[in-house]
């Protein structure tokens, strides 16, 4: 199978669910990340995401050069879906990723969150040893609000309902702040956690305000218990490197959100 490749800055992730049930906190017979392992063995591996990314052990890598993004703007309807793990959004449209040392062309298909407890702790990577939430501003995110408003009508329910006139370009930093990334290989973050994953973490953030972040956080599912934490806690690095873009600034700040498109070849790769 083609190496998946991810990006970006919200958890833009290819659901992929197994056959046996886990989630992020044990609770009765599901499985929490301690325990994903028995689900598939790949979970304990050696190239496993998400990873403390510590920026002195980083090595600069001049071809982490612009992406080239096209269809980013192209509005269209689509459908928003909540599960137990997960919000997430079908990019319903032809949108392509190319450029930054990635080897082909990509189409990226989906996107989903993840965020933390009351507007912390959210992001599944770590920048020495920071974790963020989606960041915090003053001022609500506009680009952000449709997602919010149809994610209020859902309230504790898992479903899938209309989302409408959006483009994925509203959920995504400009593509000129998309320059400074760190780059490594590694996983999906859910099982199956297949280690074909070539990251992408990028450092700007998107900014939310603390009301948006709180919605997030005040989310529930069907059984009333709080969507909260939904990410997996950091691996080993085991040996690996990571690389950085030249990009402006790229040691000096933070990742407060990222969003990691994935895409394969049998779905969307354009072979
Ligand atoms: C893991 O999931 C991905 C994405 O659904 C799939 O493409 C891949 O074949 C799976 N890997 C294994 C080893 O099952
Ligand atoms: C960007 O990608 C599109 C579609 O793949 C391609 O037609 C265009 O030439 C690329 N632009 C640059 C600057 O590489
Ligand atoms: C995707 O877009 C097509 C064409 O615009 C539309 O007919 C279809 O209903 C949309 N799919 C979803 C899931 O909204
Ligand atoms: C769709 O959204 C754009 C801004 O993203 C707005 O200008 C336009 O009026 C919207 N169209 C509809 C039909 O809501
Ligand atoms: C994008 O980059 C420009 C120029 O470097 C900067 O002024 C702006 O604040 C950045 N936007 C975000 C969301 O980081
Ligand atoms: C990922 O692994 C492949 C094959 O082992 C290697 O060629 C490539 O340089 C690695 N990429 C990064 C970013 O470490
Ligand atoms: C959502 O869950 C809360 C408990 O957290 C419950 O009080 C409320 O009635 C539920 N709402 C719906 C629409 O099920």
């Amino acid at each position: 199978m083609k190496s998946l490749i991810s990006l970006f800055l919200l958890s833009f992730v290819l659901h992929v669910s197994g056959s046996e049930e886990w989630c992020y906190q044990t609770k009765g017979s599901c499985k929490g990340p301690e325990n994903w392992k028995t689900i598939d063995k790949i979970c304990g591996g050696d190239r496993q995401s998400p990873i403390n990314i510590v920026t002195k052990a980083t090595q600069l890598d001049k071809r982490l050069t612009q992406f080239n993004l096209t269809g980013y703007k192209t509005v269209f309807d689509s459908t928003v879906k909540k599960n137990s793990h997960t919000i997430e959004v079908t990019i319903n449209t032809t949108a392509t990723v190319s450029g930054g040392n990635l080897e082909d062309t990509y189409k990226p298909l989906q996107f989903h969150l993840h965020w933390g407890t009351n507007g912390v702790r959210g992001s599944e990577h770590t920048i020495d040893g920071e974790q963020y939430p989606m960041e915090e501003s003053n001022s609500d995110n506009k680009n952000f609000e449709n997602l919010i408003n149809v994610l209020r009508s859902i309230q504790n329910k898992s479903d899938e309902v209309p989302i409408k006139n959006i483009s994925a370009s509203q959920f995504l930093l400009p593509e000129e702040n998309m320059t400074s990334y760190y780059r490594y290989n590694g996983s999906l973050t859910v099982p199956n956690c297949s280690e074909s994953v070539i990251w992408t973490v990028f450092e700007k953030p998107i900014p939310l305000s603390k009301k948006q972040l709180e919605f997030f956080s005040s989310l529930k599912l069907s059984d009333g218990t709080p969507m909260v934490g939904t990410f997996r806690p950091i691996q080993l690095r085991f040996g690996r490197t990571v690389y950085r873009s030249s990009g402006p600034a790229v040691l000096a700040s933070v990742v407060l959100l990222f969003v990691s498109i994935i895409t394969t070849c049998s779905l969307s790769h354009l072979c």
